[in-house]
């Protein structure tokens, strides 16, 4: 195993809940690996009071901004930087909610107001935390900036609902600001497309762990796990991977490329 790949390195993470939140497993390694951080998350979920547990181990202060609100990223990006004492190396974006999907709504019968405030939170937001970010010219060069994906944005499946064009737009935005980002900063933007992992966002899809079990069995190395889509990120972050830019990556263990598997026709024979 390789250490301190993120020595010196600073940035924000968006998105800690709890233990099984992939940003929280990605603070972890961040920390392990050196790097050093700011957590934020929305006010509503800072009441939960979890996310200063992982604050204390990581050396980590916590600042609350709804991503949706481009003074609340201000607010942030201006206190972060006094904290870490300079301009931030990468930035994660690991938020995500529709009402809708939380709501139970149909496909057919979707509540408009909400389908708006999924996109504004699921996509719309990573535009924001970069556009506040280029205004603020916050950004080191040869930083790197994520935001987290699934495969519904490609493919169709049915309980994801509003979720699905969320993540299309997401990708989109990660492509269209990526070019920005690079030819006035070089700073790259991805996306990485995670299986399914068992998280609160994620388990609030009806039928999630048929939806998981599938998944896993499609995938010639079975599902990516939080902590691995962790390690992912870390790579990302790191000095190793520099070129990579205007990307949707897929993180899967193989499903995006798989018709069939063994596993799964033995399971329907
Ligand atoms: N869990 C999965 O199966 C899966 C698969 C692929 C991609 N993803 C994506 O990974 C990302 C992280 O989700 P997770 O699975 O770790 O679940 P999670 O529920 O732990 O994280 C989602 C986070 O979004 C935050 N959030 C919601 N509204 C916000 C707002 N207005 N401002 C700031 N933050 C807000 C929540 O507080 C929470 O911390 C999401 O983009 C999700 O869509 C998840």
């Amino acid at each position: 195993m390789v250490n301190n790949l993120l020595e010196g390195k600073k940035g924000i993470i968006f998105g800690a809940l709890d233990g099984k939140s992939i940003a929280w497993k990605t603070a972890e390694k961040v920390y392990e690996q050196g790097g050093r951080f700011v957590l934020t998350n929305a006010p509503v979920a800072l009441r939960m009071g979890k996310i200063q547990e992982l604050a204390e181990k990581c050396e980590a202060e916590v600042i609350g901004a709804d991503a949706t609100s481009v003074e609340d990223i201000e607010n942030l990006y201006t206190k972060s930087k006094e904290i870490l004492g300079g301009n931030f190396d990468f930035i994660l974006h690991s938020i995500g909610m529709s009402p809708n999907v939380r709501k139970g709504r149909d496909y057919g019968d979707l509540n408009y107001d909400w389908f708006l405030k999924t996109l504004d939170i699921s996509a719309l937001s990573f535009h924001k935390v970069m556009q506040v970010a280029e205004k603020m010219d916050i950004m080191n060069e040869w930083g790197s900036i994520l935001a987290l994906s699934y495969i519904a944005a490609q493919r169709t499946f049915p309980d994801y609902s509003d979720m699905a064009q969320a993540k299309a737009l997401l990708e989109s935005i990660g492509r269209s600001y990526g070019y920005r980002m690079a030819v006035n900063k070089k700073v790259r933007v991805n996306t990485i497309s995670q299986s399914p992992t068992v998280t609160t966002a994620g388990s609030g899809v009806t039928g999630f762990d048929v939806f998981f079990d599938y998944a896993d069995k499609m995938s010639p190395l079975g599902n990516a796990s939080a902590e691995d889509c962790a390690n992912y990120i870390v790579a990302m972050f790191s000095d190793f991977t520099r070129m990579v830019t205007m990307q949707n990556l897929m993180h899967d263990g193989g499903f995006s490329s798989s018709g069939i598997t063994n596993e799964l026709i033995e399971k329907l024979k």
